[in-house]
């Protein structure tokens, strides 16, 4: 039986949209072995499809059908750990999987760039499947078809303060709620902060994170989709995090906390039993993942 870990990975990182991701201390785990028909078990109870839909076992077809390998009976199990539709890389953790469950079926035959550039296809941006399965802090570009990516290790003296709403928003309605065409004053503001933000982490300048995570190509658009969001930013910020961002396309707000702040989570739970729009959000306290994907 092939067991795989991904980690939970947080996209964008503010200005960084469909680049940066870092990948965080939840995991899914899922299993693969072969069987007389297709079999997929949730075993958190998670409703999750259980026919040739299912993204895991799209995934891992996906390899089958690009070494022209017929696809035999599977039975996949799934735990899922990481919320599902809160903008944590839950959809690129059954993509990771998939691909990397059925390449170590078949006995290791893609590449690492290979296979990120089959699960950036299957899920059309490389910034949650990269650091899915490198871990870390990844930067990617995306570019006729190849992924071009590079990892760096986040210091341990960081934490990341997720405020995990209990409301879904899926990633369409999150996309589609951006314009179709941005002012070139605009980009050169995001270009210059992601570019920034990925000096910030290779050098540990941490303090540069607050102005490297503001944004103007997706974030405006989408906090008026999640209530109580502009209220768990302002919070964040004024309890001194480095950094306050929508994690992906939402509505996890992610804030990022030098580890040394013991005090930073016990005053965010206080500010969030005050209000009421606040009370809608669970604050989980995660590290950095440095690891990636891990298949057994
Ligand atoms: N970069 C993506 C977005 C991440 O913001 O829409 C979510 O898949």
């Amino acid at each position: 039986m092939i067991k795989v870990r991904v980690p939970a990975t947080s996209a964008n990182v503010g200005a960084g949209f469909d680049s940066l991701g870092l990948a965080v201390s939840l995991y899914n785990e899922f299993t693969f072995e072969e069987a007389p028909k297709l079999e997929i078990v949730s075993l958190d109870g998670a409703l999750i499809p259980k026919g040739p839909s299912n993204l895991v076992y799209r995934s891992a077809k996906a390899v089958f059908d690009q070494l022209d390998i017929p696809m035999p009976g599977l039975r996949i199990t799934q735990q899922n750990a990481i919320p599902m539709a809160r903008g944590l890389g839950s959809s690129s953790s059954c993509i990771v999987a998939g691909i990397l469950g059925a390449n170590a079926m078949l006995g290791n035959k893609l590449t690492p760039r290979q296979m990120l550039t089959m699960a950036t296809a299957i899920e059309g941006h490389p910034d949650n499947v990269a650091p899915a399965m490198l871990g870390g802090f990844v930067t990617s570009v995306f570019d006729e078809g190849q992924v071009y990516s590079v990892k760096k290790n986040i210091d341990t003296s960081l934490v990341f303060a997720a405020f995990i709403p209990n409301f879904k928003l899926l990633t369409e309605k999150a996309r589609a709620a951006l314009p179709q065409n941005v002012s070139h004053k605009d980009a050169v503001y995001n270009l210059s902060r992601a570019a920034l933000a990925t000096a910030a982490f290779c050098d540990g300048d941490y303090e540069l994170l607050g102005v490297a995570t503001k944004d103007k190509l997706h974030q405006q658009y989408r906090l008026p989709l999640i209530p109580g969001g502009d209220e768990i930013f302002a919070m964040a910020n004024d309890l001194g995090a480095y950094a306050t961002y929508i994690s992906g396309a939402g509505p996890t707000i992610m804030a990022v906390v030098n580890k040394e702040d013991e005090l930073f989570f016990e005053r965010a739970e206080a500010a969030m039993q005050e209000d009421e729009k606040m009370r809608a959000f669970a604050l989980h306290r995660l590290l950095a993942d440095n690891v990636g994907a891990v298949v057994e």
